[in-house]
């Protein structure tokens, strides 16, 4: 049905010095059940590229990155192919400034890390979109959520975003099941609380209806 599917899954590790990084809490769950849903449906080839995680799809191109660089790398060398691109990757809003190459010692009370800000690949995705192209992404948002989605939505010219509604009920990361809401240009659709299996399948359905509609 679609010519290559494209997804990006897993959180990005940002390492610090040889033993040490930067990184968060994903899952990579929802990413492995988008890419198992697209492949019992049978919707295309599937392209998996995957920060550090235990969660691994059968039959796809697998490729393994570590920091957001290398994800925003990986995405943006294979996106024109893809009919289909799901950012579902929990990427490093920061990295450290500094690659300490020899282990960092031990030192004072306190010390001072400085971060530098990831590039925004999504966003970098939305720019480089063409006809014919669908790109969802996802969001966490503990205010405003509604507001927040519509735009992300515009700014990074995205068909469909998947808003997770954080609260201590939803944490949304390492949870096995998830509430969330389908936002679209033309409107909002809340899902009940159900596995990350049955999310990815939802999501799938509503790739389908925004195919079908343009052509
Ligand atoms: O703006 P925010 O980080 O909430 O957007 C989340 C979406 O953007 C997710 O789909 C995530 O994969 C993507 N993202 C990205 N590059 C970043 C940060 C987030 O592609 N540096």
């Amino acid at each position: 049905m679609f010519e290559r599917i494209l997804i990006a899954s897993g959180p990005t590790l940002e390492a610090i010095d040889p033993v040490r990084f930067l990184s968060n809490r994903s899952s990579g769950l929802t990413g492995f059940h988008l890419a198992g849903v697209a492949r019992e449906r049978g919707l295309g080839p599937i392209t998996f590229v995957t920060g550090p995680t235990a969660f691994r799809p059968q039959g796809v191109e697998l490729v393994p990155v570590e920091s957001a660089q290398e994800m925003g790398a990986a995405m943006r060398a294979r996106f024109a192919e893809a009919a289909v691109t799901i950012m579902a990757a929990a990427v490093s809003d920061y990295r450290s400034l500094k690659y300490y190459p020899e282990k960092l010692k031990k030192s004072g009370e306190r010390i001072v890390l400085e971060l530098v800000k990831n590039p925004d690949i999504l966003l970098d995705l939305g720019r480089r979109k063409g006809p014919g192209q669908l790109l969802v992404g996802f969001a966490a948002e503990t205010e405003d959520i509604f507001a927040n989605a519509q735009r992300k939505l515009e700014a990074k010219r995205l068909d469909l975003l998947v808003l997770n509604e954080v609260t201590a009920d939803n944490p949304a990361f390492g949870d096995v099941e998830n509430q969330v809401y389908l936002v679209r240009p033309d409107g909002v659709r809340r899902l009940e609380r159900m596995g990350k299996a049955g999310v990815a399948a939802a999501v799938w359905d509503e790739i389908a209806s925004l195919a079908g509609r343009s052509g």
